[in-house]
This record gives C-alpha cells, sequence and structure tokens, in this order.
C-alpha cells in the first residue's frame, strides 16, 4: 500500500524529469508533506501501471511522453482543455475508483507569457509554429485569451489546416503552410515544432518580426534553443523558453491537488540553476 499523498510522473524517457524537483518545492512553500516520483513506465505498459498506482493509494500522476493520448484513453471523466487538447496530463482519483482528466500544458504556457513576463495576448497578432501534439495542447488556453488573429503553419500543412478547423469556433484561427505567412507580421511567435531538438530551424522569414514582437520557444534547455538565437539575432523585443510553462503547468496540477497555489517564481529560478549547474 502506498503512502497517504504520493505523486508521481510517469513517462518513457523520464530521466531528466524536473517534475520531482518542482512539487518537493512547491510542497515546502505550502508546508505539505508528499512524495513525488519520475517513474519510467515501459511503452506498452502505461494503462495497468497508472491502474496500480491509483489502487496502491496514489493522489495524482502526471503524464509526459509518449502517454499523454493514453492517458486520455483512460481518464473517465475528462475537463474541456484535456478533450480540446486530446491529451492529459494530469490525472486524479475521483470517488468509486473513477480517474479524472485534465491538461494543464496550455494554461501554463499562457500563465507564463501573462503573469510571469507580462506579454499580452489579447487583441494581437499570434504565429503558432508546429501542429503536433505540443500545439494542440496550447490553443484552447490561447485562443480564450482572444488574440485578433491566430495563424499555425506547420511543415506538412495539412495538420495545421485540420487544428485551425477543430479550433475555429474559439476564435480567428486559421493554418496552413510556412508559405501562409507572406509578408505578414506578428506580435507574438510560439514555437511548438520539435525542430530545435535535432537542431534545426523551422523555415521562417525575419519580416514577420516588429520591434515589439515577442517569441516563446516551449521547450527549454541550459543554454537558448536555436529558435530563441533566431528570434534575438532579428532583434525581438523579448524572447523565452518554455521553463516557466513547464513550472507553471506543475502549479496548476499541484492547485488541482491541493487547492493550493504556490509561488512559481523562485522555483523558476531554483530550476535555472539546476540546468546551469548540469
Ligand atoms: P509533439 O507532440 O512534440 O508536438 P509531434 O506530434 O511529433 O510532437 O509534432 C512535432 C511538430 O514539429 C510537428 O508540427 C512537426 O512538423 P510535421 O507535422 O510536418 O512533422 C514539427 N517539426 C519537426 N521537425 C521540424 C523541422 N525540422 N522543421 C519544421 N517543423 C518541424
Amino acid at each position: 500500500m502506498a503512502q497517504k499523498h504520493t505523486y508521481a510522473v510517469f513517462g518513457n524517457p523520464i530521466k531528466h524529469s524536473k517534475s520531482p524537483i518542482i512539487h518537493t518545492a512547491f510542497a515546502q512553500q505550502c508546508d505539505l508533506e508528499l512524495q513525488y516520483r519520475a517513474v519510467r513506465v515501459e511503452l506498452d505498459d502505461f494503462a495497468r501501471a497508472a491502474r496500480n498506482f491509483f489502487d496502491s493509494g496514489g493522489a495524482g500522476l502526471n503524464i509526459t511522453v509518449p502517454f499523454k493520448q493514453e492517458a486520455f484513453e483512460l481518464a473517465d471523466a475528462l475537463s474541456d482543455r484535456a478533450r480540446r487538447a486530446g491529451a492529459v496530463n494530469t490525472l486524479s482519483p475521483l470517488s468509486g475508483g473513477r480517474l479524472g482528466g485534465d491538461n494543464t500544458d496550455g494554461i501554463g504556457l499562457v500563465s507564463d507569457m501573462v503573469a510571469n513576463l507580462g506579454w499580452v495576448l489579447r487583441d494581437q497578432r499570434v504565429l503558432v509554429l508546429g501542429a503536433g501534439g505540443a500545439v494542440r495542447g496550447i490553443l484552447e488556453p490561447v485562443l480564450r485569451e482572444r488574440p485578433k488573429e491566430l495563424l499555425i503553419v506547420n511543415r506538412t500543412a495539412e495538420r495545421a489546416q485540420v487544428l485551425a478547423q477543430e479550433f475555429s469556433d474559439l476564435g480567428p484561427v486559421e493554418g496552413g503552410a510556412y508559405s501562409l505567412i507572406g509578408a505578414r507580421q506578428f506580435d507574438l511567435v510560439i514555437n511548438g515544432t520539435s525542430a530545435g531538438l535535432a537542431g534545426e530551424m523551422p523555415d521562417l522569414p525575419s519580416s514577420i518580426l516588429t520591434e515589439h514582437s515577442c517569441c516563446y520557444d516551449m521547450v527549454y534547455g541550459a543554454q537558448p534553443t536555436v529558435f530563441m538565437r533566431w528570434a534575438a539575432h532579428h532583434t525581438a523585443w523579448a524572447v523565452a523558453d518554455g521553463l516557466g510553462m513547464l513550472v507553471e503547468q506543475a502549479a496548476q496540477s499541484f492547485y488541482l491537488w491541493n487547492k493550493m497555489r504556490p509561488e512559481t517564481g523562485p522555483v523558476i529560478q531554483q530550476l535555472r540553476g539546476v540546468l546551469a549547474a548540469a
């Protein structure tokens, strides 16, 4: 039988997960006793491992790559944003052994941009790069901020078109190939591609940037990403990586489980230190 207040993140790979550091720091701030582990789950074993975790008294589970869609399937009840995302990153026990699924990634991104960085989305022209699971997960909270326009571009144009169609009831969103950018300019550019992981840069004209443009990369690392370096080189007004998003999505999960809102700023700072020392 697991101890009370046992939490975990399931993923594969999981070695570099920062979630245990983040949740332990939140718990200290809030004077809570909890255990949070990072667990590497075999690729064909997610549903069994998750059920076993909750049957053993687990209080909450985060889910990362590649299991977010499977967690979506496993959940008995879904939040609206999880349903829209088609993915679940937070599972919580409900009565009668049922599991509730939520997705805090998008609200984590918006919180980081708006509350931490002081960026504005309302009435702004927003460009989103990529149309995979990461982008699907953020579109609902981004559109709820009511941007003036949102253009999704993707190497495989059709995926962006499909996403735009699916989310068109939430705001003025269009999607297609990079060529749709043409001579347009954007106030905010969000990189949701995995190109940077291979050291690549999506095919972007620097003319998209104005002197007021903000550029956000949803991934993070010890060094600025390829996209961040590109943005800084072309004198974007502000540039950020996804470390704040990571901490904010964790804070939202922590809130779902404990109904307490930890301060995220000190934890982002702490993680910067961890990354720099690694
Ligand atoms: P994730 O769940 O991280 O979103 P994914 O579903 O594999 O992963 O999506 C990765 C995204 O990065 C896709 O939008 C992909 O474009 P395609 O749909 O055309 O594959 C995009 N991507 C990956 N490498 C890229 C590159 N070198 N240039 C541009 N886009 C790239």
